[in-house]
């Protein structure tokens, strides 16, 4: 099947590409010149695991291409999916600026009634609103009297194991109103029917309303252990062990229930705030979930108001208030918002690294997103380094804010060296990355949801 896909962030593309090496034709549109020309090139511009080798192995099979030629690519696909950003708005909202762009642009490519797949994460009704966003750009054009059929095809991928997500799906969402559309997206997802990967039809609205569920339900899972954090920390219960005895429970699962500095990256804080907003804040739920990620992504700043005895705790979430010391050194492991992705977005380091270094000495280190942490944070005076040694090496105090593999695999003799170059002993494990005991006897060690030793 021709399709062209409209946004080559990392969801379009990994659409694309995993689309196309099941045999699909695809073009990959962007208006980032230098994007395509690099994807051209056969360069991924983020960082994926696998993605390189599958754009180039789709290039060869004649099967992916890229470009910025939006009307050619729109009007000759079987089927366009747009997969733009839907960045959230001041006000909780989701901005549909991006979607309506491409619907205009679709009006005025199109010569022929026209089959549009909406892979971005969109609230319910957003294919009516963009239905008369399509037939109002048509009003003064030779072609007015054809028509749009939008439908719903979220997507589920994870940061980091996207691909093996998209080929290996717990399930595919379609969500259609029209039996053309219904018939070209059951066309396109034949591969993984004869794999039989669960395809789940329903209406538009009931798709749409699901990818907001499951993101909102998993954010719940996280808020709701990490409500049972600091009293645990105060009984002597241990929040690793109370999970694990919840999780045997076949109703409830193992999965997402793993406590720590709360959720990041591009698509729970924003989902969770945007449905909470489409149901005029009204749901409670919502709400607690939230608050409680603000909490959980507060403590590390309460673990030091803890540790500095004698500084005033402000006592609200989100509010920073030490007395400037430029002579305390703290080391931030871990910027990328979880492990294997170098996307920094709601990431808690880099928010903890620019609020420290406005009274502290930072430095960081990140095994993939030092560069982009660095960029992000060219207004604050912070050291960036490439190697775990040189960000701790003189530090105070440690904080591991992401549980990468190399942090997780740091052996007795490596921890040895950790704590001979330190200054202080003081680590903070913002994802319960080490052993509280083994750890203990080396470091003056906080970790989350279990008491101090
Ligand atoms: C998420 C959804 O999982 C995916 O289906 C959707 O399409 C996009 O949003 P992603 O943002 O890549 O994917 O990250 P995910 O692996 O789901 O983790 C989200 C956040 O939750 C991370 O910040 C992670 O550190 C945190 N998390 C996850 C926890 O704090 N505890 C857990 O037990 C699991």
């Amino acid at each position: 099947m021709k399709i062209s896909i409209i946004g080559t962030g990392y969801v379009g593309l990994v659409t694309g590409v995993c689309l196309s090496s099941i045999g699909h034709n695809i073009t990959c549109i962007d208006i980032d010149k230098t994007k395509i020309n690099s994807l051209n090139q056969g360069k991924s511009p983020i960082y994926e695991p696998g993605l390189d080798k599958l754009i180039l192995s789709c290039k060869l099979s004649n099967n992916l291409f890229f470009t910025t030629d939006f009307d050619t690519a729109v009007d000759t696909a079987d089927l366009v999916f747009i997969a733009v950003g839907t960045p959230q708005s001041e006000n909780g909202s989701t901005d549909l600026k991006y979607i309506e762009s491409c619907i205009r642009g679709i009006a005025k490519a199109a010569s022929h009634d026209m089959y549009v797949v909406i892979k971005s994460t969109v609230p319910v009704g957003t294919a009516q609103k963009m239905q008369e966003v399509f037939k109002e750009a048509l009003q003064d054009e030779e072609n007015k009297d054809l028509n749009i059929f939008i439908s719903s095809n979220p997507e589920f991928l994870k940061e980091g194991s996207a691909i093996e997500d998209f080929m290996n799906p717990d399930r595919i969402v379609i969500g259609t109103n029209d039996d053309e559309s219904l018939k070209r997206l059951k066309e396109v997802y034949k591969y993984f029917e004869k794999k039989n990967v669960p395809i789940f039809y329903t209406n538009v609205q009931s798709a749409q309303l699901i990818k907001y569920a499951a993101n909102s339900f998993n954010a719940a899972k996280i808020s709701f252990i990490n409500s049972l954090a600091s009293y645990c920390e105060k009984t002597g219960a241990n929040i690793a062990d109370v999970a694990d005895g919840i999780g045997l429970d076949k109703r409830i699962g193992r999965s997402f229930l793993n406590a720590g500095i709360g959720y990041g990256g591009s698509c729970f804080p924003k989902d969770v705030e945007s449905l909470k907003y489409e149901m005029n804040n009204s749901n409670s739920m919502l709400s607690a979930i939230i608050e409680e990620n603000e909490k959980a992504r507060f403590w590390p700043i309460k673990t030091l108001y803890d540790i500095f005895k004698n500084t005033e705790y402000p006592g609200e979430e989100g509010s920073y208030k030490f007395s400037s010391d430029d002579s305390l050194h703290i080391a931030i492991l871990g910027l990328a918002f979880k492990p294997n992705t170098d996307d920094i977005r709601c990431s808690v380091g880099v928010k903890l690294a620019e609020e420290l270094s406005k009274y502290y000495t930072v430095t960081i280190y990140d095994p993939i997103a030092t560069d982009k942490a660095y960029v992000a944070l060219k207004d604050c005076n912070v050291k960036a380094f490439y190697s775990i040694n040189e960000a701790v090496a003189g530090a105070d105090i440690v904080i591991f804010c992401t549980e990468w593999d190399e942090f997780k695999k740091l052996n007795k003799w490596e921890l040895n060296t950790i704590a001979y170059i330190m200054r202080g002993n003081i680590i903070i494990d913002g994802r319960n990355i080490f052993d509280q005991k083994e750890m203990s006897k080396k470091f003056n060690y906080y970790c989350v949801g279990k008491q101090h030793i």
